[in-house]
Parts: C-alpha cells; sequence; structure tokens
C-alpha cells in the first residue's frame, strides 16, 4: 500500500493545506496527516484543538487519518511504517528550508523520500500566519480557511 504521511503545525488548517490533502488522497492509498510541533513557532492552537480542526474538514476523505507527534518526523513515520513524506511549496521562498529538512529527513533515516506538491495557484499567497495575522485584526478570512473551522479560529480572538 503506497502510504504517506502529510506533516505540519497546521496552526490552524487553512484552504492551501486541504487542496494538499484532497490532492494527495488521490495519489497515494493513504495519507496520514500528522501535526507536529514546529520548534521555530509558538503555536496559537493547542495540538488538540489542531488535530480537531483537521478531523472536521477531512471526515469525507476516506483515505485520510489524523494524529499528533511529539517528536521527530522520521521516527512518528518509521513506527507507522510510512516512507513517503508529503509537503507543499508555495513559493521559491519556501523552498530552502523544505530541501534543506528533506535532505536532513532523508540523511536520518536513508529510506524516507519526500515528494513535492506545488500549490494550487490561488493559495500561493496563503498561509496558517496570514490568516492568524487577519483574524487578529478583525478581518473576513471566510475565504481562507475551510468553513467547517471558521468559527473556531475567529472565536480565537474575540
Ligand atoms: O507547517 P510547518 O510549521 O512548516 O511544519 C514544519 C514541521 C512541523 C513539519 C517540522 O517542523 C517538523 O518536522 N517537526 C518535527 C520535528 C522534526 O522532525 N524536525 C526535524 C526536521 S528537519
Amino acid at each position: 500500500m503506497t502510504k504517506a504521511i502529510y506533516p505540519g503545525s497546521f496552526d490552524p488548517v487553512t484552504k492551501g493545506h486541504l487542496d494538499i490533502i484532497q490532492r494527495a488522497s488521490k495519489i497515494m492509498e493513504h495519507i496520514t496527516v500528522a501535526v507536529l510541533e514546529n520548534p521555530r513557532k509558538v503555536a496559537t492552537f493547542d495540538i488538540e484543538e489542531r488535530v480537531a480542526m483537521l478531523n472536521l474538514v477531512t471526515k469525507t476523505c476516506p483515505n485520510v487519518t489524523v494524529d499528533y507527534y511529539r517528536g521527530l518526523l522520521i521516527d512518528y513515520a518509521q513506527n507507522k511504517n510510512i516512507n513517503i513524506i508529503i509537503k507543499g511549496l508555495r513559493a521559491m521562498s519556501d523552498f530552502e528550508f523544505e530541501f534543506q529538512m528533506a535532505l536532513v529527513n532523508q540523511k536520518l533515516k536513508p529510506a524516507m523520500e519526500t515528494m513535492f506538491m506545488m500549490t494550487n495557484n490561488k493559495y500561493s499567497y496563503l498561509s496558517s500566519s496570514i490568516v492568524k495575522e487577519i483574524a487578529s485584526l478583525g478581518g473576513d478570512i471566510s475565504s481562507l480557511v475551510p468553513p467547517e473551522v471558521y468559527e473556531t479560529i475567529v472565536a480565537k480572538y474575540r
């Protein structure tokens, strides 16, 4: 079975993330969306909230499972017998760091392959940070996040 992991902080999930999940789930037999800690970021939503939001937006995808892990991505993937990491690329600015992470993960676990999917053009500007900035300043995020999680995100800033 072709299994892949789509890791991220998903703080919170955006329409850009969901687009990658849906497209990847058509190529792979199973996708695990894994909420992991990014040591370079302070999270706004706790892990349970992020998992709950991802479960809501993927509930109609039969071959997608949501999980979380506090530790190294490759340790989680190894435990689950997954050798493919899916990452989304939005712009050249993403590339350098994603390239470094892909090489580090392969160094730590040589069988691990990272596959990059280009963002859908309509989401190339979109990130969780942008969503949070707009929401925190009272702007309209309804076109940026899946409708199922809109209220949870807005409520965080009320
Ligand atoms: O959505 P993000 O913040 O770009 O996702 C980054 C993430 C969470 C995938 C990355 O920080 C990660 O893999 N964290 C787990 C810890 C780890 O394995 N670090 C080594 C990778 S170089």
